[in-house]
């Protein structure tokens, strides 16, 4: 484990009788990170930090926070509050109380109390509303409220499980980065359950993209859409294009492949160590294929096609470009530029374009 983990994960697995919902799951997350749990529904999310809060017991494995394994701390001695996706507050209690609600079995002087409330109002830019009642506010000011709530006991991880999945679009955007400000400010750990990718993104310093029980990568948000491990990752992480390759050549920092539709083409490396012949996967975003309606100077990083369809989306367009061998047209997405070469009404030969950097190898791990 590295030295300054605060909560580590160590091959903690939960069996519900015949129902393995983790399995094996290591995770080290550092103090003050704010640390995403990725992935669809039911890949064990929920579970993993009902386990942290205490209200579920792992099968096998262990959970230290802060140095002290928690098999023998109850939820309400452990050093963590959580924040759920229904907000829970009480309806029949104005903001105020619903804040201080934690706080009633600590012996604190009403001043005390109240200046801690009107904290947190002005931390949750929410100040003048201690009067209000839970019934006169939107969904973005009760879900403020229940943070305020959570945060009012100082813990030193919040666990939010989907907290902006009741809001709508606009507003969970708006409270996304209001979230992230208000995190920088605390200073506390985070660990934060989503299954939506553009959320876990914008709001991680890491995240864990998981997929029935597991992690099937622990990395940074651009090191998740950049450099995705395998094709499970790359496919749920933004829109990307595979192709079918085989390894050609192995040459130090790059590897050669042959690959359908693009033919022999290198891409890096990075550490990973391939054998002549091995079966993989090439994988390259739409934003970082480039359209062109000549052939460019340098024929080592493209090939020709036929512009098949287009769509005009307002800031960017959409492309879609057969390649002799491939049943899938590739995609490319392209900023609508003053002056670009090709229209959404072209139709023909085109030459699709890439970097090598932008290549990616998958392996079938
Ligand atoms: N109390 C429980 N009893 C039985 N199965 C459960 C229980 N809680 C969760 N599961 C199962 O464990 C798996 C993971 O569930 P969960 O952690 O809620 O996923 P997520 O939060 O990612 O949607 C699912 O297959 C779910 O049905
Ligand atoms: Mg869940």
């Amino acid at each position: 484990m590295t030295e300054d983990a605060f909560i580590s994960i160590r091959k903690v697995d939960k069996h519900f009788g015949k129902v393995q919902a983790i399995d094996s799951v290591s995770i080290e997350i550092g103090h003050g990170e704010f640390f995403s749990l990725l992935g669809s529904s039911g890949c064990g999310k929920t579970t993993l930090l009902r386990m942290l809060a205490g209200f579920e017991a792992p099968t096998g494995g262990e959970i230290f926070i802060d140095g002290q394994p928690m098999s023998d701390v109850p939820p309400h001695m452990r050093p963590v509050n959580m924040v759920f996706q229904n907000y829970a507050i009480f309806p029949h209690l104005n903001v105020r109380d619903n804040i201080a609600y934690g706080l009633r079995k600590q012996r604190l002087s009403r001043n005390r109390r109240h200046d801690l409330v009107e904290e947190m109002l002005e931390l949750i830019k929410l100040p003048g509303f201690g009067d209000r009642r839970a019934n006169e506010l939107s969904g973005g000011q009760r879900q403020r409220i229940a943070l305020a709530r959570a945060l009012i006991l100082r813990p030193k991880v919040l666990l939010l499980d989907e907290p902006l999945g009741a809001l709508d679009k606009q507003l969970r955007e708006q409270m996304q980065l209001e979230l992230r400000a208000l995190q920088r400010t605390v200073g506390i750990t985070f660990v934060f359950v989503t299954h939506d990718q553009e959320e876990a993104l914008t709001l991680s310093d890491r995240i864990a993209v998981m997929s029935q029980g597991r992690v099937l990568q622990l990395d940074t948000p651009s090191g998740l859409y950049e450099t995705p491990h395998n094709r499970e990752v790359a496919s749920f992480i933004g829109t990307m294009n595979f192709f079918d390759a085989k390894v050609s050549g192995v040459n130090g920092a790059r590897v050669e492949v042959e690959a359908a539709g693009l033919g022999r083409i290198n891409a890096p490396a990075r550490d990973r160590r391939y054998v002549e012949g091995e079966s993989v996967q090439i994988a390259i975003r739409p934003e970082k294929l480039e359209l062109t309606a000549d052939a460019p100077l340098d024929s080592g990083i493209s090939v020709q096609g036929s512009l098949e369809n287009a769509a005009y989306l307002g800031e960017r367009s959409h492309f879609f470009v057969k390649l002799d061998g491939l049943d899938q047209p590739v995609a490319v997405s392209a900023q609508n530029r003053e002056g670009a070469t090709i229209g959404t009404d072209a139709t023909g030969p085109v030459w699709l374009n890439w970097s090598e950097a932008s290549v990616v190898v998958l392996t079938s791990d």
